[in-house]
């Protein structure tokens, strides 16, 4: 489901606009008359039929929210063959050019849809994690504050083994978890597939394809909406490049640069010609742009080398990530020599920039405004901390290989209408919360609405609404920002997946029963 900031596609809107109403607003549609006999004819048939055999349990749970809802109806029908009833159990086929008058019932129908779902798709876990905590052994921690249970300690009573360990596990039944945040241009083994070749069952590095991505950006780490100061110095550019060998052109950026006639102080190793003892975020604030050049080009390879540059509120001139753009607090932010060849043109924007005082305080205009959502999504993301996530995706991992043992209805079948039973819980947190979406609206916006209207229920605040700074806070409404599949990667969640239209969903949420979604609010 696409949430792109500033379009207004037809069918996806970022404002919840109270139309729509997704799976709690009455349907138009009225009911076929019929149905209470029909209905009949189902408790009848179940009656009939778990009394004639021995119905496997299986079977008579899928049928049982019929008779739980139907618990009062007394009038009974004892003519009605056994065949028929089997089949009328199953997809109840009803006339359907047959109304009903006032359709009043419509609602309460599904609501006991929703309720039979809820009582009996719930799964009892062998394993109750505030009992026995996701247990990662090689930090001398327990996590507090972590929406699951989550110790790090190196010996835990109740349990027998570790869950997870830093590093190659040495037994069976014990996930290896590789972490890093060095670039695996430097460190080929934190390539993902080479690390999971190796047996690592969990990645967490910078790549956001990994399965817990360790990023250097945080509201906390980097006071990031710092305000501005004036530009002072005479230097264009500052660079803090502590070494002038790297994986990549950064040293010939940086003399290419020099040679278009852009004024650098360097205060690293690198062609020093300023003293480098100064506080380095301070001395950024006073030029108009960082060399944030970082020692090797790798996708989503982005250190503080960059968010430092933004906090200093000095246009971060970036060799590195290709991928630099996602990391852009507002479009224009950010100039890129993506390769060599692009350093006279940067060197012109950089002169154009310096010599226009609105051209550069526009490119700085998400200083005064706010970064886009998102790079709020991005850096919200760090509002959890990488152990915690670690946790919640280990816990994740556990109970799903429980369900997959269970038989659950996960929808209920009224009429022509189905009701589908979907969980969701916010990205960061763990426990989820039900839905249900009706076949008669199976859409985006239905799905949205559903989400905004269960979260608003329980004033839901977002997992980093303490984290960001307050002057980008926003309000108490909830703004979704994007609903993905659990599962997905967070370079999926964030910029590659999107629902193709309501078709999409709908082949989805039939084609994967319960399904469960994260929502990322911005
Ligand atoms: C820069 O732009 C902001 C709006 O984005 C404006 O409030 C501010 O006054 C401008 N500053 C200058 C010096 O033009
Ligand atoms: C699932 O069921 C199988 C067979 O009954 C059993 O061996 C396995 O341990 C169960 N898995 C879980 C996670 O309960």
């Amino acid at each position: 489901m696409g949430f792109v900031p500033g379009h207004r596609g037809p069918r996806i809107s970022t404002d919840h606009d109270g139309v729509g109403g997704g799976v709690l607003t009455p349907s138009k549609k009225r009911w076929p008359n019929l149905m209470p006999f029909f209905v009949t004819i189902v408790v009848v048939a179940e009656i009939v039929f778990l009394g004639l055999l021995d119905v496997p349990e299986k079977v008579a749970m899928v049928h049982t929210w019929t008779s739980s809802f139907y618990s009062s109806a007394s009038t009974v029908s004892s003519t009605v063959s056994h065949s028929s009833l089997r089949s009328a159990a199953s997809v109840l086929p009803l006339p359907t050019e047959v109304y009903d008058s006032s359709g009043a019932n419509n609602n309460d129908e599904i609501e006991n849809c929703k309720e039979w779902l809820e009582k009996k798709d719930a799964v009892t876990y062998s394993r109750d994690f505030r009992n026995e905590p996701v247990w990662v052994s090689g930090l001398e921690k327990e996590w507090k504050n972590c929406a699951v249970r989550c110790s790090f300690a190196s010996d835990y009573q109740s349990q027998k083994k570790p869950d997870a360990t830093f590093g190659l596990p040495q037994e069976r039944g014990i996930a290896g978890v590789l972490r890093s945040m060095e670039s695996s241009h430097y460190y080929p083994g934190n390539n993902i597939d080479r690390a999971r070749r190796e047996g690592y069952n969990v990645v967490m590095t910078t790549s956001l394809s990994s399965d817990v991505p360790v990023g250097y950006f945080s509201w906390t780490e980097y006071d990031i909406m710092a305000p501005l100061q004036p530009k002072t110095e005479k230097a264009l550019a500052a660079a803090f490049i502590s070494n002038c060998g790297a994986h990549n052109f950064r040293l010939q950026a940086l003399e290419g640069l020099e040679k278009s006639n852009i004024k650098i102080d360097s205060y690293g190793g690198c062609h020093r010609n300023r003293n480098g003892h100064v506080d380095k975020v301070e001395a950024l604030k006073h030029y108009k742009f960082s060399l944030a050049f970082e020692n090797s080009n790798e996708e989503d390879y982005v250190t503080e080398k960059f968010f430092q540059s933004l906090v200093a509120g000095s246009v971060p001139v970036v060799v590195g990530a290709p991928n630099i753009q996602e990391f852009a607090p507002s479009p224009g932010s950010v100039l890129h020599i993506k390769e060599l060849s692009d350093v006279p043109s940067v060197a012109k924007t950089m002169k154009y920039l310096a010599e226009n005082a609105d051209a550069y305080n526009q490119s700085q205009g998400w200083k005064y405004e706010g970064p886009s959502d998102s790079f709020k999504a991005l850096v919200d993301m760090a509002a959890v901390h990488s152990s915690c996530r670690l946790c919640i995706h280990l816990a994740t991992k556990i109970q799903a290989s429980e369900e997959k043992n269970q038989t659950r209805p996960c929808k209920c079948i009224r009429g022509s209408e189905t009701v589908y039973h979907i969980y969701v819980r916010e990205r960061g947190r763990f426990e989820m919360d039900s839905i249900f979406l009706r076949s008669s609206k199976l859409t985006l916006a239905a799905l949205e609405s559903a989400v905004l209207t269960k979260f608003n229920s329980v004033n839901h605040i977002p997992v980093w609404k303490e984290e960001r700074p307050e002057s980008i806070r926003g309000g108490d409404e909830l703004k979704i920002y994007r609903i993905y599949p659990v599962g997905l990667t967070q370079r999926q969640a964030l910029y590659t997946f999107r629902f193709n239209g309501d078709g999409d969903l709908r082949n989805y949420v039939e084609r994967n029963l319960c399904a469960k979604f994260e929502v990322i609010f911005v």
